[in-house]
């Protein structure tokens, strides 16, 4: 039975639009404050939402990589890899947004949030790890190099066969697209935050902007490293 099924009670919006709880007190004076502090909750709680479903994404491929010997589950791995990578420009866009932030009005409200910090986020954290950095590959990597070689192939050679790899391009591919996306998502954060504060030091007790630049890393560095590769001994002939 499905007739009591409604758009507001599916999506739990009574529950979902309680949630927005500016600590600034609400009064006429107040208005701007107030909503300025209501955006920047939404921003955040909109990014742990969409790391919900980013991380969940990926978690499945990285099963599909780990119990799988041949290319049965590839196209849907495609799939996942590209929704995780849009999802990151999701994010992305998303920070952009927050430029338009009034800075008095963040300023008046930053003083409510104590030691509160993004550092503290838990999925970016579990993010993170699943997709590594350039000094330590995390198990989304480890889990495609292993289902590489379980099935016969080597990454390199896949590489090197370029399009002609099918599906495993693609899969390289969506992981390169993935971690430029990510990437971009660090630097976006980085841009947006020394826009309203500058060089100040963030709510968590880190420098700042200089810490927050120091963690900037493209993940999968080996695909990098075989995409430069690719140009060794190739030339193009002209006239
Ligand atoms: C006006 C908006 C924002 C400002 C000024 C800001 C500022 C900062 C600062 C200064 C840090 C460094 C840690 C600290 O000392 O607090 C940080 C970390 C972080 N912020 Fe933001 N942030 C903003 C918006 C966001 C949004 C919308 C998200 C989305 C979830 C986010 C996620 C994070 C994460 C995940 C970290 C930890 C990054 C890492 O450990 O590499 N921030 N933020």
């Amino acid at each position: 039975m499905t007739d009591d099924v409604t758009y507001q009670n599916y999506l739990e919006l009574d529950t979902l639009l309680s949630l927005q709880k500016p600590r600034t007190a609400d009064s006429a004076d107040m208005k701007s404050i107030v909503l300025s502090e209501q955006f920047f909750i939404i921003a955040h709680q909109a990014s742990e939402l969409w790391l919900r479903q980013i991380i969940a994404d990926l978690e499945a491929v990285i099963d599909a990589f780990t119990t799988t010997d041949d290319t049965s589950n590839a196209e849907w791995i495609v799939d996942l890899l590209q929704r995780s990578a849009k999802l990151i420009e999701v994010l992305h866009t998303q920070l952009t947004a927050l430029d338009r932030l009034p800075l008095g009005d963040f300023a008046m409200f930053r003083q409510l949030l104590g030691t509160a910090s993004g550092a503290q986020s838990e999925q970016f954290q579990r993010l993170a790890r699943l997709v590594g950095n350039a000094q330590q590959d995390g198990p989304l990597y480890e889990s495609f190099t292993a289902w590489v070689t379980r099935s016969g192939h080597t990454v390199s050679g896949l590489a090197r066969r370029g399009i002609d790899a099918g599906v495993h391009y693609r899969i390289i591919e969506a992981l390169l697209d993935l971690g430029n996306g990510y990437w971009r998502w660090q630097v976006g954060h980085v841009s947006m935050l020394t826009k309203i504060m500058g060089s100040h030091s963030g709510t968590g007790g880190t420098s700042g902007a200089d810490y927050l630049l120091s963690r900037c890393s493209l993940p999968f560095g080996e695909l990098r490293e075989l995409r430069s590769q690719a140009h060794v001994g190739l030339s193009v002939a002209t006239s």
